[in-house]
């Protein structure tokens, strides 16, 4: 592992993100040993003014009441917080960074030996409206520019990714002047899960899988995600992007590629991130009738979202690719909030059995899940011989809740690992640009569509499944329903 000193920055530190995922997982890092304490310095930065103590009070707080640091954690945390400092200072002047550069720089000359490389990572923990504006990112590069001994600084920008291909496009253009794509670490915490990251193991280290992953025995793929909560608090922020953008088009088309894509040709993040292209590359324009937008009742009453606001809470949006593994398998996206479950998982419905002789079609077909969340777990259902006298069928699992079968294992956060991952400098797990340029190229049109008002989100109740429209656009495609969602 590289050594000499490490500042971590992140910038948009009194906000709402920072606080319930980046240094959260910055102190799971810190105690498992990830993050030494003699070379690592934590910087916040925020426009907020407040001290060191104030912010690590914040997080302290956070991490005790709400995160639930246990006792024996508590020393950790202590000298965890004396790792934070704070920098107050806006987006749009100089001033703040200056200061926190000439930070950095003492923190990296005190702890730097002769054979030691700096090493620069700059947390973009930032609000929307802050985070597109170049001119930030033209000050944070510069004191980027500053230091060029050696070592490395890298950037993690968080979604929205802009708006539209167009918007995308532009700050992919603005990051592209001041870095190199090897130091831009999109961040996409679906690829932290742990059954995302299983996902392409399970499909090509398991002999079972690479026969059947195909037209010829897959019927439809569901991509399920659900949550039992509105917007809460966020309603300003929702609605000017919709469950398309702030779900569908980065976390769930992640999990789309990873089930998709051909096998690449090693595991190097370059081939890997290769292949992801291609099948997003091959996927067909969206149909309209290939879609079901919803929006729950009393989402408008946040005083935040606009009375008359077309914005969809809920979308069902049928994927279909065009290439010879998949031509003709729907892709089945779905992603709710305020609806009766949180759940995400992923649904690999097989083709009836040829020539069916026990007639298992009418008890159900076989299916494979992968459950992310909660409980994760992979199973698979599938007919057997009911036991007993009698020669008859039913269906039953094989399955593997990670629960039972890992009983004492920790399952990392998503951010834990994806962090650790930028200070390793290994990108396979974050979004390359073009990856990015043509998972907007699928959703843009449809999203403008919405925004002329062409397509409008049905009313459907909390709590509830969507709406029911939803269910008969998958009854109509004749897609089974027996899993009772
Ligand atoms: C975020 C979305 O990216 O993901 C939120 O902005 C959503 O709206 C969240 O609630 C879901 O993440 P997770 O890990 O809780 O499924």
């Amino acid at each position: 592992p590289e050594t000499g000193p490490l500042s971590i920055i992140v910038l948009g530190a009194s906000g709402d993100l920072a606080k319930k995922k980046t240094f959260p997982a910055l102190f799971n890092l810190y105690r498992q040993g990830f993050l030494p304490s003699d070379q690592v310095q934590i910087y916040g930065y925020a426009r907020t003014k407040i001290s060191d103590d104030e912010l690590r009070d914040r997080l302290r707080s956070y991490l005790v009441h709400d995160n639930g640091a246990s006792p024996e954690q508590l020393d950790d945390l202590s000298k965890f917080l004396q790792l934070i400092k704070y920098v107050s200072g806006s987006y749009d002047s100089e001033d703040g960074f200056c200061l926190l550069d000439k930070d950095i720089s003492e923190h990296e000359s005190k702890k730097k030996s002769a054979e030691d490389s700096s090493r620069r990572l700059f947390y973009l923990a930032l609000p929307p409206s802050v985070y597109p504006s170049a001119y930030n990112i033209v000050l944070i590069c510069c004191i980027c520019f500053l230091f060029l001994a050696g070592g490395w600084t890298r950037i993690v920008v968080e979604k929205p990714f802009g708006r539209d291909l167009e918007s995308a496009e532009q700050l992919s253009a603005q990051i592209a002047e001041l870095f190199d794509e090897p130091q831009i670490y999109r961040i996409d915490h679906y690829l932290g899960k742990e059954l995302v990251q299983n996902m392409l193991v399970l499909r090509f280290a398991n002999r079972f899988f690479l026969p059947c992953w195909n037209r010829d025995n897959i019927d439809n793929v569901q991509i399920v995600f659900r949550e039992n909560f509105g917007t809460e608090g966020r309603g300003g922020y929702f609605d000017q992007y919709g469950i398309i953008r702030d779900i569908i088009q980065n976390h769930l088309l992640q999990v789309f590629c990873l089930v998709a894509m051909e096998k690449p040709i090693s595991l190097k993040p370059e081939h890997i991130r290769d292949e992801k292209v291609k099948v997003l590359e091959s996927v067909l324009p969206i149909n309209d009738d290939d879609v079901v937008l919803g929006q729950y009742e009393g989402y408008r009453d946040d005083p935040t979202v606009p009375d008359h606001s077309n914005t969809p809470t809920f979308a069902t949006v049928i994927l279909r690719i065009h290439n010879e593994r998949w031509e003709g398998v729907p892709f089945i996206i779905k992603a709710g909030k305020a609806l009766n479950s949180r759940k995400a998982d992923i649904r690999v419905q097989f083709k009836d059995v040829p020539g069916d002789i026990y007639k298992c079609s009418k008890k159900g077909r076989n299916e494979l899940v992968i459950r992310l969340q909660p409980s994760e777990a992979i199973y698979m259902k599938l007919t057997v011989k009911k036991p007993g006298l009698e020669m008859s069928t039913e269906q039953s699992e094989l399955d593997l809740s990670y629960r039972q079968r890992y009983q004492g294992v920790t399952i990392p956060e998503a951010y834990e690992r994806l962090i650790l991952d930028t200070i390793r400098g290994d990108q396979q797990h974050f979004v390359r640009r073009d990856e990015l340029k043509a998972s907007w190229e699928i959703f843009t049109p449809l999203l403008h569509r919405i925004e002329n008002g062409e397509l409008k989100p049905i009313p459907y109740k909390p709590g509830s499944r969507g709406p029911t429209e939803a269910d008969e656009l998958l009854k109509e495609a004749g897609y089974d329903q027996t899993h009772g969602y």
